[in-house]
């Protein structure tokens, strides 16, 4: 595991879009997990910059990693206002780039059936022949995509029911803009599960602000365990790149 501090959040975001550009120069058919939330937003910001300047996204095929259950978007149909995580993709990344839509996965909250909608996940991964780089945050819960607290480190994706700091997180974040209140945010999600992260060919974790201090540290340099799932992190075997602002850097005590 590589540890990279940079001096500032834009620092962070600039190193992080230049850490994903490269494969995908590389293999212009790179199969890219990506991730939602406050933290990568002004990494999707740079990547937006960086295909102004002639970087190609028409052969990548991405994977997110979670979605609400009762949201989502049928990426084929023009686009609707909603709180889901395709909407907020569509709006911070794909709109402003050159990806195909029928390369972009994202698990389907609106399924009828949301156990078979995540063994599909799962397939559609593997024919894809696996992720190549997977971009991840950590919740102030210390989850690792929506990976709860509890949450086995080999699961599958599965349906998760999201902790009350993980929804008070999100509706601060970006539920409120809906103005439905708090009481109608979605409870349940499917996410990708950490064994599924595991599988990924290389890593790419970021975590900015001091509110994420100790619960990075304790990721990075504590127990692994399935309280805390982002400390899974510590058991992947390829190459992982931590990115980390000094905030998020903090608590860290081997440096
Ligand atoms: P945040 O969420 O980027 O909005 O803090 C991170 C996460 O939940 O992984």
């Amino acid at each position: 595991m590589n540890i990279i501090i940079k001096r500032s959040e834009r620092e962070v975001s600039r190193a992080a879009a230049d850490h994903t550009a490269a494969p995908i120069r590389e293999k212009p058919d790179l199969v890219l997990g990506l991730a939602t939330g406050a933290t990568p937003l002004g990494t999707y910001r740079e990547l937006i910059r960086m295909h102004g300047k002639g970087l190609d996204f028409s052969r990548i095929v991405t994977f997110n990693l979670d979605e609400y259950i009762g949201y989502g978007m049928d990426l084929s149909l023009p686009y609707s206002k909603d709180q889901s995580y395709a909407r907020f993709m569509h709006e911070e990344l794909f709109r402003h780039i050159n990806i195909h839509r029928s390369n972009i996965h994202i698990p389907n909250g609106l399924a009828d059936d949301p156990k078979e909608e995540c063994r599909r996940y799962e397939r559609r991964i593997r024919d894809a022949g696996g992720i190549d780089l997977q971009l991840l945050g950590i919740g102030r819960t210390g989850h690792w995509a929506f990976n709860e607290p509890g949450t086995p480190l080999d699961s599958r994706t599965h349906i998760q029911i999201l902790s009350k700091k993980t929804l008070d997180d999100n509706f601060r974040l970006f539920f409120h803009r809906s103005g439905l209140g708090r009481e109608m945010m979605p409870t349940r999600s499917i996410t990708m599960g950490v064994g599924t992260i595991l599988e990924a060919r290389s890593l790419l974790m970021i975590a900015t602000g001091k509110r994420k201090a100790s619960i990075t540290a304790a990721a990075l340099e504590g127990e692994i365990t399935s309280s805390l799932t982002a400390s899974a992190v510590q058991l992947f075997k390829g190459p992982a790149t931590v990115l980390l602002d000094r905030g998020a850097a903090f608590a860290l005590q081997k440096r």
